[in-house]
């Protein structure tokens, strides 16, 4: 089949299930293929000769040969219905174009990092806790992941194990990268939504740090449309100021792409 050439065709190279509803998998990387840390771009399948696609943020970082993406599985999403089920060897279509706010240069410097998220929100985030320059630019960057049940918080291995052995990055992340995860309705050891969890205090007291000060700190979100509506509403309170591409700011949002 003859595609527009506006996409890459990739092979799917590993896919895991975290749980019914999430999964995660990785594919080739064209060369050419050029993204920022932190961007989304559509990706999909041919389906009836067309190519359906949704945007997907990248999971992996710029500077490592494969993509890798996070999804959630809509059981008559059209496009997660059918992605839910690829294996490795299978294709998929990738967008040339990648793009989004949670860059690097949408931010003003400043001393702390925050990474906010719930559910697929991560992904963007595992980007970015590789990059060099996020380490380079800031003291501390703190990953706090939201999600309704345990099992939900992926990548904690990763997180937790792999990354600060990391043969290039392990010392930045061993120095530098903090993680939180937030469970909402199961036993846990922390528990709440994020934006309680900042109202209250408690994300602070627990990992010893000043609360939130938009002199300081840089924050970064990525969740549902409910969540990014909170937690802007809670920044702006604190007169946070938001950033584009172009226009440096304080925070910066995204949606956490989603089929419903
Ligand atoms: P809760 O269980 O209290 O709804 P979802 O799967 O619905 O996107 O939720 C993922 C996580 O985000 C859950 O822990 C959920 O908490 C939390 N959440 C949902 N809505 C908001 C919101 N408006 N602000 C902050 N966290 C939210």
């Amino acid at each position: 089949m003859v595609l527009m050439a506006a996409f890459f065709e990739e092979k799917v190279l590993d896919v895991r299930h975290w749980t019914d509803t999430l999964f995660s998998f990785k594919t080739t990387r064209d060369p050419t293929f050029r993204f920022l840390n932190g961007q989304f771009v559509m990706i999909g399948l041919p389906v009836e000769g067309k190519p359906l696609l949704r945007a997907y943020s990248i999971a992996s970082a710029n500077h490592e040969e494969t993509l890798e993406f996070f999804s959630i599985k809509v059981p008559d999403g059209p496009l997660t219905s059918r992605l839910q089920n690829i294996k490795d060897g299978d294709t998929i279509i990738v967008g040339r174009k990648p793009t989004g706010t949670l860059v690097q240069d949408s931010l003003e410097p400043g001393r702390n990092l925050y990474l906010l998220s719930t559910g697929t929100g991560l992904a963007p985030f595992l980007s970015v806790i590789k990059d060099p320059e996020a380490y380079e630019r800031f003291d501390k960057i703190v990953l706090v992941h939201g999600t309704r049940e345990v099992a939900e918080l992926a990548f904690q291995d990763r997180i937790l194990k792999e990354l600060p052995d990391h043969e290039y990055l392990g010392e930045y992340i061993r120095e530098k990268l903090v993680y939180y995860p937030t469970v909402t309705r199961e036993p846990y050891r922390n528990r709440g939504r994020i934006t309680d969890l900042i109202e209250s205090g408690r994300l602070f007291q627990d990992l010893e740090l000043d609360d939130l000060d938009p002199a300081h700190d840089r924050v970064m979100i990525c969740g549902s449309p409910a969540m990014l509506k909170d937690t802007q509403t809670l920044l702006e309170s604190r007169n946070f100021r938001e950033g584009s591409h172009g226009e440096p700011g304080q925070y910066v949002i995204e949606k956490a792409f989603a089929e419903r």
